[in-house]
């Protein structure tokens, strides 16, 4: 397995895809999609355009859809929930489809959506991740960052670092590109102050501004809930560890 640490959706190579692309947005998409799962989410479809994502849930049964949008860090007009984790309870998303549309993270899932295998990461479901690719064992692995609007973001590097971690250190994988030991070196550096770093960041500093701390520290956790976020069609995402249990 050869690993890959692409900052940015616009870093990506055009010319070729990976085995498995791993879609990052710490804060907060990835970890959203993650949480919403967890708690029962039907699905997870995802959408890089607002419009794309009224006309399509349009015809999807009204009981059984919430529309999720943000733009800037804060909830779309019209939507149902914005793009806070902490909003999406069992009692809010069970059985729904959660359709999705965000400034960055969904970009990144489009980019790489023809990928034979595509799942997203945070840093709360890391330890599943690190389970899947152990087992799985890919060729080639690209972590994929959403940043913010083409630009790098900390946190989306420090989690491919935590996961690039692992499997480099147990020996299931090989570097593939300077920028996962750059990503590595990250993660070891703040492991032990995720809240510290994710406040730091540039997009950690937006949601501050909006008064969003507590998003903050909920996405900073590591490991806390068991799921995988898996695409199952272009776009469409579910929890890869109920489909195969
Ligand atoms: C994004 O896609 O840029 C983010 O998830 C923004 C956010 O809602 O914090």
């Amino acid at each position: 397995m050869k690993l890959f640490v692409y900052h940015t959706p616009e870093a990506t190579p055009t010319d070729r895809l990976p085995d498995c692309a791993v879609v990052i947005d710490v804060l907060r998409a990835t970890t959203t999609i993650a949480t919403a799962l967890f708690a029962g989410a039907e699905a997870v479809q995802a959408f890089s355009d607002l419009d794309d994502l009224f006309a399509v849930s349009e015809s999807w049964p009204a009981e059984k859809r919430l529309r999720a949008g943000e733009r800037g860090g804060e909830k779309v007009d019209g939507c149902d929930l914005g793009n806070s984790p902490l909003n999406c309870l069992p009692q809010v998303v069970t059985g729904k489809r959660l359709f999705l549309t965000t400034t960055n993270g969904t970009r990144a899932l489009k980019r790489v959506e023809a990928s034979p295998t595509v799942i997203t990461a945070a840093q709360i479901n890391r330890r599943s991740v690190v389970e899947y690719l152990q087992g799985a064992q890919p060729e080639t692995v690209w972590f994929v960052g959403s940043g913010w609007q083409g630009d790098y973001s900390l946190e989306d590097t420090v989690c491919a670092g935590a996961i690039a971690a692992e499997l480099w250190g147990n020996d299931v994988a090989n570097v593939g590109n300077d920028e996962v030991l750059g990503a590595i070196a990250l993660y070891q550096q703040w492991q032990s102050d995720l809240v510290g770093l994710l406040k730091l960041a540039s997009h950690g500093q937006r949601l501050l501004r909006l008064e969003k701390e507590k998003d903050i520290v909920y996405c900073a956790q590591s490991d806390t809930i068991d799921v995988l976020p898996m695409q199952q069609s272009p776009g469409i995402l579910v929890n890869h560890l109920k489909t195969t249990s």
